[in-house]
């Protein structure tokens, strides 16, 4: 398959070209987009074949299920016979944005998008070219990360054509992506709102308007006997080729061991690597260092997080360790996704002292 790319800027989102992108979309084929989180794998989410093609074209297990995006509120009663009060409440607060609320699904969501789950994620971008795209293409846009499974999701547009080139009809690089991170997910089928996937919407956020809300234990605790309820969540993410060790303690100390892990590393012969904030950023020894960026600029090290894993693996970094950050708030987000990462790999000094 010819991959057709299109260059289009959120300043100017609706270009003529978008109606033939649409149409692609309505044909069942499929398009890679930017929206604000990062870039997502579309296609018509009403149509079965087209969530077929999307696993395919992910090597994602088919169990694992997809979020539907719409432009437009209205739209949600296509998707579910019953929208809760509670994702009324958040819809009107943090839609279009970075949130997925998980519901009951109606029957014309085909059981293929939501991998065979009678409940389906719903989603409403900010991003004006992910709108423009979802009018154009009918109004439902199934999207996962555009990244083949496994790999971190892609913030670049040279990621989504490195991992999708040959395996999609289309892809529209829209630069940067501002967030970095997937969209925090809520589940609103239960007795009361559960947080599957931390993001830039924090409980703290949620629970401004909906009260409690708990979170799934298995976000930040790699050793919980529970599974986590979003599927996605189950498999080995975001993970970069080398072996990715975070390092938790106090500065001096954190920097002392980082320095002996990479000695020991490069004694062996192995090629290595470090994550380090912008206030580290001369005190490391390794063949790449990797500035995240401020360490109370949380923004900064979501936006840099997924593009520096995936520089380690074009660089064949093989040893990789990593300063740990706060998980308070949006850092809980950043730390879900670098414990995923490393596989829970971390080394925890405050224990040890
Ligand atoms: O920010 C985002 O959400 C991005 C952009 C493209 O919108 N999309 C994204 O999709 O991250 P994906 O497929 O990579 O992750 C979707 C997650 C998976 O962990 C999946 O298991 C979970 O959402 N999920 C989808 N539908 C679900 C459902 N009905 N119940 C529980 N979890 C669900
Ligand atoms: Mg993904």
């Amino acid at each position: 398959m010819q991959t057709l790319v299109f260059k289009i800027q959120e300043s100017n989102p609706n270009p003529p070209e978008m109606r033939r992108l649409g149409e692609i979309i309505k044909e069942g084929g499929l398009v890679a987009f930017p929206t604000e989180t990062v870039y997502g794998l579309g296609g018509d989410a009403l149509n079965p074949e087209s969530s077929r093609k999307i696993y395919a074209a992910k090597g994602r297990p088919s169990d694992n299920p997809l979020i539907v995006h719409i432009a437009d509120i209205n739209d949600l009663k296509v998707l579910t016979d019953e929208f809760p009060e509670s994702g009324r409440k958040l819809a009107e607060r943090f839609w279009p944005g970075p949130l997925t609320m998980i519901v009951k699904k109606s029957a014309a969501v085909p059981t293929e998008t939501t991998g065979g789950l009678d409940t389906v994620a719903i989603r409403f971008p900010s991003h004006r070219v992910a709108g423009e795209l979802i009018k154009a293409a009918g109004g439902f846009i199934a999207a996962p990360s555009a990244n083949l499974s496994g790999k971190p999701s892609p913030t670049l547009a040279k990621y989504v054509l490195e991992d999708m080139d040959g395996r999609v009809d289309a892809i529209i690089d829209g630069g940067d992506i501002p967030i970095g991170l997937e969209s925090t997910i809520v589940d609103l089928t239960g007795p009361k709102p559960v947080i599957l996937r931390p993001g830039y919407i924090t409980k703290e956020m949620l629970s401004e308007v909906l009260g409690e809300v708990e979170t799934d234990p298995t976000i930040l605790d790699g050793t919980s006997s529970e599974r986590p309820k979003a599927p996605g969540m189950r498999y080995r993410h975001y993970a970069p080729k080398g072996e990715l060790t975070i390092i938790e303690g106090n500065r001096d100390e954190v920097i002392a061991r980082i320095n002996e892990e990479l000695r020991n590393a490069s004694l062996n012969g192995l090629k290595t690597g470090v994550i380090a904030t912008s206030e580290n950023a001369d005190v490391y020894r390794a063949d790449s260092i990797k500035i995240i960026g401020s360490r109370d600029r949380e923004e900064q090290i979501a936006a840099s997080l997924y593009r520096i894993l995936r520089e380690f693996d074009d660089e064949n970094v093989e040893a990789i360790y990593s300063e740990s950050f706060s998980s308070e708030g949006f850092g809980c987000a950043i730390m879900n996704r670098l414990l995923k990462a490393a596989g829970h790999k971390k080394i925890n000094l405050w224990e040890d002292a």
